[in-house]
C-alpha cells in the first residue's frame, strides 16, 4: 500500500479502502443481477422491464469503475477475483430464480434499497474527511435513487395492467 493516499484523505485510509471494496462488490453482484434478470425475465411488460434491467446494468458497471479509480487513487487493490466478492458484499445476491416480472422486479428494488442505504452511511462518513470520495458516492447514490424510483414506476404499472386484465 502507497502512502499516496494517506496524505489526502482525513480518516483511516484501511477503513476507507474496505468500505470502498465492499460497495465495489455489491455493483457487481447488481451488474450481474441486473444483466440476467433481463434476459430470463417473463411476464406482462417483459421488453419494457428487460430494456430498463438492462440499462441499470450498464450503470452498475460504471459505478464499479468509478470505485475501483478511486481505490487505485488511495492506494489500494480493487477485490480482484469474483470469489471476494461474495466475501465483502454488503447486499449480496439475490438469484433470480423465478423469472415472473413482478418477483424480478422486487429483488431489484430490494436491492437498490439497500445501495442506498450503504452510500447513505459511506456519504456520512467521508462528508469531511474526503471529498473527492464524496463526490463520487453522491453521484453514485443520486443514480441509485433513480434506478429506485424506475422500477418501483415500472412495478406500478405493471399493476394496473394486471388489475385492467382482471376486471
Ligand atoms: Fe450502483
Ligand atoms: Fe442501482
Amino acid at each position: 500500500m502507497g502512502t499516496k493516499g494517506r496524505q489526502i484523505v482525513g480518516m483511516d485510509v484501511d477503513e476507507l479502502l474496505d468500505i470502498l471494496n465492499q460497495a465495489f462488490a455489491d455493483e457487481w453482484l447488481a451488474y450481474y443481477q441486473y444483466w440476467i434478470g433481463a434476459k430470463i425475465v417473463k411476464g406482462p411488460m417483459k421488453d419494457a422491464v428487460a430494456s430498463e434491467l438492462l440499462l441499470h446494468a450498464t450503470e452498475e458497471l460504471a459505478h464499479a469503475d468509478l470505485l475501483a479509480m478511486r481505490i487505485i487513487q488511495l492506494g489500494g487493490t480493487p477485490l480482484n477475483n469474483p470469489e471476494e466478492w461474495f466475501k465483502h458484499t454488503h447486499c449480496g445476491y439475490d438469484t433470480p430464480s423465478e423469472p415472473f416480472v413482478k418477483l424480478i422486479l422486487a429483488q431489484n428494488i430490494k436491492g437498490e434499497q439497500c445501495a442506498i442505504d450503504v452510500y447513505q452511511k459511506l456519504l456520512k462518513l467521508v462528508r469531511d474527511a474526503d471529498p473527492v470520495t464524496y463526490n463520487i458516492v453522491l453521484t453514485i447514490l443520486q443514480q441509485e435513487v433513480e434506478h429506485e424510483e424506475d422500477l418501483q414506476a415500472l412495478d406500478e404499472d405493471l399493476n394496473s395492467l394486471m388489475m385492467r386484465n382482471v376486471n
